[in-house]
């Protein structure tokens, strides 16, 4: 009788973890547990807050716009005229208007910014009409100003891009789309998850947030992916839902699960391999072309730590040296000990971006890469 009952619970426990086998989702408004409540467990990855990741979009406010609204500085010249650009802040908002004409006749066109993106090559910014999302012609590129946005003909007043939800995808946590067969940009804008959050990268986090405050947490999957303990594909496949350039789409954009192929969610097969960098991410294609990836088990988590943020290019050679002697540099019987902290400068050198271009008073604008292609380069980045 005993042993039958004893058999009987263990019996019921095992078909509890079975049947209670946790599936991880896509995190989404409404399975979303916040950032917040994640760091009230995991302090140690609280340096993630001011990451480039987590800041990637935002509300605009004075701290997240990185460019100046003082006059005199707050104004764009384009190759035309009779087109000039004014960026505002005031009560009720920052503001991009394009000033047409010439004094007196200047007529004027003015939109709202609601959406920023990007943090450290440049800004971006976006606007509703509605619930319609557009890209505004004016950005911020480091070290130079407000520019026009990228692809941007100079001179024509342009308001019209619409924004596509894969931009959304990779630089936010969730959009909701509302089906629209005429239109490609239209969002609810009261469920939007600005920034990429813990979740993006580890799953909707509410069943691990249970398990762990719950008193019977052991009895229960983790419910949370750990991309560490996914075979190293799977672990390339996390990042290269943003960092493996624009392939053509198979599923609904915010619909990748952490954990699983990539593959489902993009055609990578079909993606040309141009040879080109694509500042718009391709990282993995340029690694996975290096001889060190084809000949170790390297991923991205080999050099970068995403809870911090890491920019140190000295500190990021010490990580070749995890797998290289400074002695098999073919330049060592020159340089000595002096290649130390220096092997990224020549091996990972910062090369022009071919896709991230803007033209601004005949000038052209192309922001610097680090290209993920491991090798020896000759002059000129060849
Ligand atoms: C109530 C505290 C608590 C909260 C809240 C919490 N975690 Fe955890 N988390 C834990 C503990 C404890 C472990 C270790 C679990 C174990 O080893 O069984 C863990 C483990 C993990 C792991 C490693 C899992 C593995 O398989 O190695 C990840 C990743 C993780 N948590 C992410 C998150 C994220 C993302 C959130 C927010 C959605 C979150 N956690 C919220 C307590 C918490
Ligand atoms: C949901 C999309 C997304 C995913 C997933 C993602 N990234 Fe990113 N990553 C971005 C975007 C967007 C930026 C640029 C952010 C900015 O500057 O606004 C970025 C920037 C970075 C940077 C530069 C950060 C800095 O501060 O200089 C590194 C390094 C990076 N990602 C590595 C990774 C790695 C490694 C993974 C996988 C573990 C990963 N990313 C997954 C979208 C993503
Ligand atoms: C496939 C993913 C992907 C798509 C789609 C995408 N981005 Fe990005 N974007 C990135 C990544 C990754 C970076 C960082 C790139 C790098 O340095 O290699 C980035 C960089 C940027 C930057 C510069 C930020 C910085 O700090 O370097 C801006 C601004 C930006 N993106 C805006 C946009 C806008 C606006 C759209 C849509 C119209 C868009 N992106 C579409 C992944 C994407
Ligand atoms: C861009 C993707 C990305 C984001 C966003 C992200 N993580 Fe992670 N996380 C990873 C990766 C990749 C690993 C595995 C690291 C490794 O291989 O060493 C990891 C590992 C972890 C672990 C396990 C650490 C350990 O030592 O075993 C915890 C806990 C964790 N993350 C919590 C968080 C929390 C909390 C946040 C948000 C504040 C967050 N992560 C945001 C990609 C991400
Ligand atoms: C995870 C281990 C690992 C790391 C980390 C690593 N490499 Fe390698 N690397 C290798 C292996 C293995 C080879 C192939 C060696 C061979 O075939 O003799 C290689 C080859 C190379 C080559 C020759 C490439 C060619 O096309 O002939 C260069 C140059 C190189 N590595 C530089 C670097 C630099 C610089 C770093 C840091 C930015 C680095 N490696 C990080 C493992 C690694
Ligand atoms: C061998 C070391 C190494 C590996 C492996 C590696 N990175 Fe990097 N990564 C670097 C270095 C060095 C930088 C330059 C840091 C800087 O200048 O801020 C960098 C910068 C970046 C940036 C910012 C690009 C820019 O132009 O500023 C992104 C995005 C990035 N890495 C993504 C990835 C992704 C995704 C993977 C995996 C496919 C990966 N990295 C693997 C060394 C590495
Ligand atoms: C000043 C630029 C420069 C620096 C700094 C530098 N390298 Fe090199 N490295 C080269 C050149 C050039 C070659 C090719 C030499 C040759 O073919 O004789 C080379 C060759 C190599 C090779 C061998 C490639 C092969 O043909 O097998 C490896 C591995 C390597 N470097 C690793 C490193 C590491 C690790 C560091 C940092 C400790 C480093 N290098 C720092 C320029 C540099």
């Amino acid at each position: 009788m005993i042993v039958g009952v004893l058999l009987l619970t263990a019996g019921a426990i095992a078909a509890g973890l079975v049947t209670g086998r946790h599936h991880t989702e896509a995190v989404r408004a409404d399975n979303a547990a916040g950032d917040t409540a994640c760091l009230s467990c995991h302090q140690q990855q609280a340096s993630y807050e001011s990451t480039a990741h987590r800041l990637t979009s935002r509300l605009p406010t004075r701290d997240a716009i990185l460019a100046s609204f003082r006059p005199g500085e707050n104004v764009l010249r384009t190759v035309n005229p009779r087109l000039y650009y004014r960026m505002d802040s005031t009560a009720t908002g920052f503001y991009e208007t394009a000033v047409m004409g010439r004094a007196p006749d200047t007529s004027i066109y003015s939109q709202r910014i609601a959406y920023v993106t990007g943090l450290r090559k440049g800004q971006s910014f976006l606007y509703l009409v509605g619930d319609r999302l557009y890209q505004l012609p004016v950005s911020y590129w480091t070290g130079i100003g407000w520019a026009n946005s990228p692809g941007y003909p100079d001179g024509r007043p342009n308001f019209d891009r619409p924004i596509r939800p894969r931009c959304l995808e990779c630089h936010a946590t969730g959009f909701q789309s509302i089906t629209d067969p005429n239109a490609v940009n239209r969002y609810r804008s009261d469920n939007a998850i600005l920034g990429i959050t813990c979740e993006t990268c580890h799953g909707s986090g509410r069943a691990h947030v249970a398990r762990e405050r719950s008193l019977l947490r052991w009895l229960g999957p983790r419910a949370i992916i750990n991309p560490a303990r996914l075979p190293r594909m799977r672990q390339l496949d996390g990042c290269a839902l943003c960092h493996n350039g624009t392939a053509p789409l198979r599923t609904a954009p915010f619909a990748h699960v952490p954990g699983q192929p990539v593959e489902k969610r993009f055609d990578l097969s079909s993606a040309p391999d141009t040879g080109a960098i694509d500042v718009h991410g391709n990282q993995v294609a340029l690694l996975e072309r290096s001889k060190c990836f084809r000949s170790s088990q390297m991923t991205c988590a080999t050099c970068h730590d995403v809870h911090r943020q890491q920019r140190d290019v000295v500190e990021l050679s010490g990580r070749c040296l995890t797998c290289h002697a400074v002695q098999s540099c073919g330049l060592f019987p020159q340089h000595g000990q002096g290649l130390i902290g220096r092997c990224v400068d020549c091996h990972m050198p910062l090369l022009p971006s071919n896709t991230i271009m803007a033209s601004s008073l005949g000038r052209r604008l192309q922001p610097q890469v680090r290209t993920h292609w491991i090798k020896v380069y000759g002059p000129g980045g060849r």
